[in-house]
């Protein structure tokens, strides 16, 4: 099977090798606040830290460390860490996937608006429908759209929750129904779930898909709820063991291990994970009130809704001249960088024109949304809607 070299660009990673690092305000991060090498080490106890200095910097499996893999699987209710293959990240995990449970003559269906490897890698190798979750009902996703768009051949069900970029999350009720399809049609269910564990309403908290399904898959990693991107370490959960294994063949040809210093580095995370994620949700509820607040302030420029879980919300611009004119200056003239709607646009069906991501997880946000303030107060007359 032939890899177009010709991929489409991963539209979000070619704006952000563009402006992540230059802008002055990244307002659009989809992690939480990261930390310091230091500051990790000090939530480690003293034989955590003495193992951190001794860490071999040779191979490792490329399963991933046992003791990782244990510690992984203790965040779900049935799983032992036989049920757990790492990767570099949870791109890796996404790439591998596609690429093993589908085959040219395959279907897959992939929920949309989407983080793009979601679509971008499956349809490389096969047809792939969309199912829409909707700008005007509060980015609900209809069951019965999933139902309807399945064929003969569909192999393979993507979803992505809390979403990546409208922060959405379905009830229960309609996950339960997500099962039963999947289930009915024998479907594979690859479950993005990076950013569980950021829910605002702890209640809307999904049970994750390898704990109630025989055929999912479920990713995440450390670098979303965490914080720890830098690690590069995420994996995929599964009771398909024989799946998982050639998942594991797959990486082989991709990264071959995870790098030993970040497995231990992770372990040290899982242990103290109910204070990083305490801290990181306090963070998060400390933005949503400013934004809450930024917005009420500028009802007329926009509609804006919390998400319902994760570091991202996708609010509406209704100001004069478009979203992506509104970005472009934003960026360029006040060093504020945001993702304009066009960044998500899906090969597989319309999506909206007027939204924007947003980010609420990482510390430091309230100086950006007062650049943004400024830039708005400057440049008024150019964006306030005809009617106001
Ligand atoms: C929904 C979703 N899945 C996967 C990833 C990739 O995560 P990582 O950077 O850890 O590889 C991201 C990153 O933004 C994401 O938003």
């Amino acid at each position: 099977m032939a890899w177009a070299a010709d991929v489409r660009d991963f539209e979000l990673e070619a704006y952000f090798t563009r402006w992540e690092f230059v802008a002055r305000y990244h307002l659009t991060a989809s992690d939480a606040q990261s930390m310091t090498l230091a500051e990790l080490l000090a939530m480690a106890d003293e034989d955590e830290r003495e193992q951190f200095g001794d860490t071999w910097l040779g191979y490792t499996e490329t399963r991933g460390d046992p003791e990782l893999r244990q510690a992984i699987a203790a965040t779900y209710d049935t799983l032992d860490a036989t049920q757990v293959q790492c990767f570099a990240g949870a791109e890796e995990g996404v790439y591998t996937a596609m690429r093993v449970l589908l085959e040219p003559g395959d279907h897959a269906v992939v929920v949309v608006p989407n983080y793009q490897a979601a679509e971008t890698l499956p349809l490389e190798i096969c047809d792939v429908s969309g199912v829409e979750l909707d700008a005007d009902d509060g980015w609900r996703l209809d069951p019965a759209a999933i139902r309807a768009a399945l064929r003969p051949n569909t192999r393979l069900l993507s979803i992505n929750f809390p979403n990546n970029p409208t922060g959405h999350i379905p009830s229960r009720a309609v996950f339960d129904e997500i099962i039963d399809i999947c289930r009915e049609h024998d479907l594979y269910l690859f479950s993005d779930e990076v950013y569980r564990l950021l829910e605002l309403d702890e209640a809307k908290r999904l049970p994750q898909v390898a704990d109630c399904y025989e055929r999912g898959f479920s990713l995440n990693v450390m670098s979303k709820a965490y914080g720890l991107p830098g690690l590069r370490v995420g994996w995929i959960a599964s009771r398909d063991t024989a799946m998982l294994e050639r998942f594991n063949r797959y990486k082989h040809y991709l990264s071959i291990c995870n790098p030993a210093p970040s497995e231990r580095l992770s372990l040290v995370a899982l242990r103290a994970r109910e204070r990083i994620l305490a801290r990181n949700r306090d963070i998060l509820r400390a933005n949503l009130l400013d934004l809450d607040r930024f917005f009420a302030d500028h009802a007329d420029l926009f509609d804006w809704a919390r998400p319902d879980g994760g570091c991202v919300a996708f609010p509406r611009f209704r100001g004069r001249g478009g979203v992506e004119n509104f970005c472009r200056r934003l960026v360029e003239e006040a060093g504020v960088l945001l993702l304009p709607a066009s960044i998500y646009r899906s090969e597989l069906m319309a999506t909206p024109s007027d939204r924007f991501r947003i980010g609420c997880g990482r510390a430091g946000q309230r100086e950006g949304l007062d650049a943004m303030r400024e830039f708005i107060r400057r440049n008024r007359g150019d964006f306030e809607p005809a009617s106001t």
